[in-house]
């Protein structure tokens, strides 16, 4: 099931901290993301089963564009439609929203999240070089198709 969470509790930050670090080995730390989202600067959506998070999408609002800070789902979760059923939540929201545009970047070796990004209309306008330690960023931007 999925969930948007725009309002946080410090044990329930921690989840979200906890799972983007097994994913990720780095991620906000649950002070950060629980006042973040309670002061509606982040927006998250998850996916829950069995009681446990298992995917994730996080967005930053800013004045006028969304920015996706992350998605990801544990490894024994994969490849079942749960990172496209987050982002279809990402995109509806947007649709309807006041923001132009929703932005993002990601390693260039990351086909699984390059794949996922286009097959949502998502166009690539750029890289930024070096952006990760080892890698460039493709940058990619989606406008509102629907509006
Ligand atoms: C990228 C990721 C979120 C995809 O999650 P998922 O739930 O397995 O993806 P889905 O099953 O919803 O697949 C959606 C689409 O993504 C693409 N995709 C997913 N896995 C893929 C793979 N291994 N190779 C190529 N394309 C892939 C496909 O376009 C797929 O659509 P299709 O099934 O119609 O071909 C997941 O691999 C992941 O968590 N990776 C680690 C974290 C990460 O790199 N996040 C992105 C950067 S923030």
């Amino acid at each position: 099931m999925i969930k948007m969470i725009e309002k946080s509790t410090l044990e329930y930050a921690e989840n979200l901290a906890k799972l983007e670090e097994t994913l990720f080995t780095t991620s906000w730390d649950r002070v950060t993301i629980n006042e973040k989202i309670n002061r509606g600067e982040f927006l998250y959506w998850v996916y829950e089963q069995d009681d446990q998070i298992i995917g994730y999408l996080a967005i930053q609002k800013t004045l006028n564009d969304l920015h996706i800070l992350g998605i990801g789902v544990l490894k024994d979760y994969r490849n079942q439609s749960i990172a496209k059923k987050l982002t279809q939540e990402l995109i509806s929201y947007f649709e309807i929203s006041q923001f132009d545009k929703i932005l993002l970047e990601v390693r260039e070796s990351n086909e699984a999240a390059v794949n996922l990004y286009q097959s949502f209309g998502f166009k690539q306008y750029g890289v930024r070089k070096n952006y990760y330690v080892n890698e460039d960023a493709k940058l990619f931007q989606r406008e509102k198709i629907y509006a």
